[in-house]
Order: C-alpha cells, then sequence, then structure tokens
C-alpha cells in the first residue's frame, strides 16, 4: 500500500510549503507528515526533523508507519556553491538515509527531485534528451545527479520504488527559494508587483528552462501514481513547460507595469546558468505518466502577479 502515511521532508521550503497543502487535500490531512529541520508551530502535524540524523530518520519512519516519502530536504545551486560542504551532507548524506531507512521499514515509494543543474557545460543547449552528456559544475548538479544514480541503484539492488525528475526553475509566490539560480525570475516579477526596480544577477540573454508551481505539484503527484509497467525511466524524467531569458520576462512585466525598470549585473551565478541548457525534452514523461503542464510563460506571469497582488 502506497499514500498511507507520506513523509515530506523539506517541508517548509518552496516545493514543501505547497506540497503539503496539495497532498493533504488529495489523501487527507491525517496521512501527511510534514518534516523540516527548522519547526513550523503553525502546523500541529509538523515535524521537526534532520535528515543527516540517521537515528532520527528511523524513529520518524517507525513511529509514523511511512508507506511513501517525498524527499525534498536540500540545498539549492548558488546556496551549494556558497557552502559545498553544506550542499554534501544535506543532499548526500540526507539523501542516504532516507533511503537506507527506507529499505529497513519498508518503505514503498521515495520520490526525490532531479535538476537541470544535473546538466553542465558539455551538455547540448537545446531540447537535451534524458540521456546525453552530463558532467555538472556545481557541488548541486553532482549531489542531484548522485541521487539519480542512488535512486536507480536501490531499485535494481534492493527492490526500492524510488522516482524522481529534472526539475527545471521553479515559479512560485508563497514560499521564496533557498538560494538557486533561477531565482531571479521570481524576485523580478515581486520587485515588479512592487512598483520598484530590480537588479538581475543573470545576463539578459541567459536562456533556461522554468516552470510555474502548480504544474510543479502536479508533476510530483503524476510520477507519484505512475503506472509501474509504463515506466522505462525512474529518477531522471525531464520535466519543463517553456524557457525565457530574463529579457523577456522584463518585456512581459512591462507589460503589465510599463514603467519597470531592470538593470543586469551578472554575480558568480552566471557561470552556473551558463552551464545549463536553454531547454529540455519531456517526451518521455508525457509518454510514460502523461505530463501536462498548464502554465505557459504568459499565464505563469499572469497569475503571478494577481496572486502577489493579493
Ligand atoms: N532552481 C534550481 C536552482 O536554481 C535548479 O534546480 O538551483
Amino acid at each position: 500500500m502506497t499514500f498511507e502515511k507520506i513523509l515530506v521532508t523539506g517541508a517548509g521550503g518552496q516545493i514543501g510549503s505547497e506540497l503539503v497543502p496539495f497532498l493533504s487535500d488529495v489523501f487527507g490531512r491525517d496521512r501527511v507528515i510534514p518534516s523540516d529541520i527548522r519547526s513550523n508551530s503553525a502546523d500541529s502535524r509538523f515535524l521537526k526533523l534532520d535528515v543527516t540524523d540517521r537515528a532520527s530518520v528511523d524513529l520518524a519512519i517507525d513511529k509514523y508507519k511511512i508507506d511513501t516519502i517525498f524527499h525534498l530536504a536540500a540545498v539549492l545551486s548558488a546556496n551549494g556553491e556558497k557552502n559545498p560542504e553544506l550542499a554534501y551532507k544535506v543532499n548526500i548524506s540526507g539523501l542516504y538515509d532516507i533511503l537506507e531507512s527506507s529499505i529497513k521499514s519498508r518503505v514503498k515509494l521515495v520520490i526525490t527531485p532531479s535538476s537541470i543543474g544535473i546538466f553542465g557545460p558539455d551538455t547540448p543547449k537545446e531540447n537535451v534528451p534524458i540521456e546525453t552528456i552530463a558532467r555538472p559544475v556545481t557541488m548541486y548538479g553532482i549531489t542531484k545527479l548522485m541521487a539519480e544514480h542512488l535512486g536507480n541503484y536501490y531499485h535494481a539492488r534492493f527492490g526500492l520504488n524510488a522516482r524522481g525528475l529534472r526539475f527545471p526553475g521553479l515559479i512560485s509566490y508563497k514560499t521564496p527559494p533557498g538560494g538557486g539560480t533561477t531565482d531571479y525570475s521570481i524576485e523580478m516579477i515581486m520587485e515588479a508587483v512592487k512598483g520598484k526596480s530590480y537588479q538581475c544577477f543573470l545576463r539578459e540573454d541567459t536562456r533556461l528552462p522554468m516552470m510555474y508551481m502548480p504544474d510543479a505539484l502536479d508533476c510530483l503527484l503524476r510520477l507519484a501514481e505512475a503506472d509501474e509497467t509504463r515506466l522505462k525511466h525512474r529518477t531522471d524524467f525531464n520535466v519543463s513547460s517553456f524557457s525565457m531569458t530574463p529579457k523577456q520576462l522584463e518585456m512581459e512585466l512591462r507589460n503589465y507595469y510599463p514603467s519597470f525598470e531592470v538593470t543586469y549585473r551578472p554575480d558568480f551565478r552566471q557561470k552556473i546558468a551558463d552551464s545549463w541548457p536553454g531547454s529540455l525534452d519531456a517526451s518521455a514523461a508525457v509518454s510514460e505518466w502523461d505530463f501536462h503542464p498548464n502554465y505557459d510563460f504568459k499565464a505563469t506571469t499572469k497569475d503571478m502577479i494577481a496572486n502577489l497582488k493579493r
């Protein structure tokens, strides 16, 4: 049985803070246990959990009889370059703890997001397939690539139903992302709505794949529920809804805020962005679990603005 008791790690983060209410609506509030290293007193279900502490992970999985895990606890690309050791510990040791505890406690399904960060400067730039040259140059990318391989390994070796997908830049308004390279998109929209100008840390022509959060949540659920017999891939599905540059976003925002201004001052994150592709081939996700994004570039911007204005 899956989805009887669902543990979400990193529940206070950009994805987690939206996935918890989403899963609670689908499966029922009592079936979802949100956890994070930072506590959240506003939610009585909330569990304070450090994924790098194996004993605590074991205890949590046992105590709540967890059968499904959405393992979201991770350090993102830009923060990972500021603190590579922390990125390694959380993204690798944390995942290892989750996988080992899952085997021990017979957890049925572990979903771990991967990222466009697994690609590197040698990867082709456009319409990148799942199987390609993947030589990441950030600690984040290296850990996420290893996460994909670990998931496949635990499936082949121990029969664990490990699944994952490579998220592009995720755009959302509820919880700010924790130090990613694609965060400029959210910051730019927020500043435009506030009536301010924005200084962008990427070059104006930096084209990256993106997705709006409602589509990301839908992806996680579809992948979790996907019929095993249809899956030819497990941990490395490419997903993306659209691609854009900072300049395109600036121009789109100017349709709403004609006097909005952006200056471009690339910092260390430019090098990270330059190592990632501009677009992905998501056809395997379409054919294996009916990936179907609803928000394109214009719809995402429009919805973000409407919600931020509220
Ligand atoms: N949004 C992530 C980052 O920029 C990419 O997975 O780090």
